[in-house]
């Protein structure tokens, strides 16, 4: 009968314990496994304090991220982009594809759908100088850099646009000036 009585003390006190409000943080036996401790890697270059975790190892992009573009918007910086730029990404249909999807949506308008600039805005005559991309001597380079800095009348689409993202739209508008020039 003792026991019994201790049986069901030990109940209600385990049901009164596990019913506790879930909101706030309970007891934690092992918190090591909860929060890891990291190793301070850059305790001894006096940056102690920092989560190890944040800083990209120099010369890495994280997962997601965007190197960031280091050529000016000026004249010497255009010819280095148009020169010296290269793509990143592979030539496939998946990322032209995408760069069709990408180029419908941010450019159509203005460009049109073969890059001959007779988009809606240009035969509206809401923006004038739009050209046709056969007409400009562009690489991969050039037209990545217009995208990040924008080009005279042309703002620049960095904020809207992924770093694969415009990477694909510049494969789609070399094909599309490919055509143009095939078509001559
Ligand atoms: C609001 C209209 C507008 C939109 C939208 C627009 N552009 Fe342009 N784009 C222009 C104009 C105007 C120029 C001519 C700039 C100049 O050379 O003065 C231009 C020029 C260009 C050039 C030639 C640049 C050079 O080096 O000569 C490229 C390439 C280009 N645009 C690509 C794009 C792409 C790709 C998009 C979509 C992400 C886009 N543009 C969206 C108006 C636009």
């Amino acid at each position: 009968m003792k026991n019994f009585k201790l049986i069901i003390a030990l109940v209600v006190f385990a049901s009164i314990v596990s019913c506790n409000d879930k909101k706030t943080r309970q007891a934690q036996y092992m918190p090591d496994m909860y929060e890891s401790i990291p190793y301070d890697v850059d305790a001894e270059n006096g940056l102690k304090g920092e989560p190890v975790n944040s800083k990209p190892v120099v010369g890495t992009i994280p997962r997601g991220g965007t190197p960031a573009y280091d050529i000016p918007d000026t004249i010497d910086g255009y010819e280095k982009a148009k020169t010296e730029l290269i793509s990143p990404l592979d030539k496939t249909e998946k990322n032209l594809d995408n760069g069709k999807k990408m180029y419908t949506i941010y450019c159509v308008s203005c460009h049109g759908k073969k890059g001959d600039g007779n988009g809606y805005l240009s035969t509206s005559e809401k923006f004038a100088g739009i050209p046709n991309y056969k007409d400009r001597d562009i690489t991969e380079g050039s037209i990545y850099h217009v995208l990040i800095h924008g080009k005279n009348l042309m703002g620049s689409h960095s904020g809207q646009l992924t770093y694969k993202e415009r990477w694909q739209i510049v494969q789609y508008v070399e094909v599309l000036r490919e055509d143009l020039l095939k078509t001559e």
